[in-house]
């Protein structure tokens, strides 16, 4: 009888129905935690571009604070705000050819480049714009970093920035995530008085008695090639290429066509 039990057709039959059990639980959870993995993912997302904007609080609900974020799309070419439907994905749009463009020469380092993108308005208690909220994507050395730019309403000045993904390495490249190297950005002003890009993170520290301090940001000791990738990533995604004609036309939606001589003005 024991060995009966022992036989090799009863030890296959174990396995297969031990594995068949351990199949139906595991495809189980992965269908069943799908909705609750999805709703992680949105969650840390919003708290990213909450984070980026200066707006998030440790222990607040980020679902209720991300009702006064409104999410629009915007056409990069033209900087028009279009229509997309709510589930609409850039990154996977960028991967499409019928919905995204080449980009030659490349300082991002990201290939392609979807036509259209989304973009966050945070409005202030009066109903004004406080915050333009960019997604931006570059390479660094190991990764793509992925993250967002909050801009003030003047479409100049940095508010914020911050990273949900990328894989630099902890303590070189991984310092873009130190929250006192991003407060570096903070105040910084994207464009020169005659409208060029002027960010730019340089090697080594900023002093505010350097020339065009203002534009500067201090560079990651151990890891020039991480900082030069969210540099240029940066000047691309303010570019013409990128958001530069939609933030042109925010500017002007604020200070009428002679923008540029509006925002020195008030900055001065
Ligand atoms: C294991 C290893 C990991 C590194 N990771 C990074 C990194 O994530 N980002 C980076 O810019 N440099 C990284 N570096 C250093 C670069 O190779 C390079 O030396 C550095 O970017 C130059 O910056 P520095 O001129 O400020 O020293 C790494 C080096 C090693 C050996």
């Amino acid at each position: 009888m024991a060995n009966n039990r022992e036989s090799i057709g009863n030890t296959l039959r174990v396995a297969f129905f031990l594995c068949l059990v351990c199949a139906v639980v595991v495809s189980t959870l992965a269908v069943g935690l799908r909705p609750a993995q999805h709703d992680n993912r949105m969650q840390f997302r919003q708290q990213n571009i909450l984070q980026a904007a200066g707006l998030y609080e440790p222990g607040m609900d980020i679902r209720s604070a991300f009702e006064n974020i409104e999410r629009r799309f915007v056409e990069i070419e033209t900087g028009e705000y279009v229509e997309r439907p709510e589930e609409y994905d850039q990154r996977r749009a960028a991967r499409d050819p019928e919905q995204s463009r080449r980009i030659s020469p490349d300082p991002a380092g990201i290939r392609r480049q979807a036509n259209v993108a989304e973009v966050f308005l945070a409005r202030g208690a009066d109903g004004d714009i406080d915050r333009i909220i960019l997604p931006v994507h570059g390479y660094g050395l190991w990764s793509t970093m992925y993250g967002f730019l909050a801009l003030e309403a003047d479409a100049n000045t940095v508010a914020g920035i911050g990273f949900f993904d990328h894989a630099e390495t902890p303590g070189l490249g991984g310092e873009i995530d130190n929250p006192r190297w991003q407060e570096n950005w903070v105040g910084k002003q994207l464009y020169d008085d005659a409208g060029n890009i002027a960010i730019e993170v340089i090697k080594g520290s900023v002093s505010p008695d350097m020339p065009d301090s203002e534009h500067k940001i201090d560079g990651l000791s151990g890891a020039t090639i991480t900082a030069n990738g969210v540099s240029n990533m940066v000047r691309f995604w303010v570019g013409d290429r990128g958001f530069g004609p939609y933030l042109e036309r925010m500017r002007e939606q604020q200070y009428g066509d002679d923008s540029w001589a509006a925002v020195v003005a008030v900055e001065e």
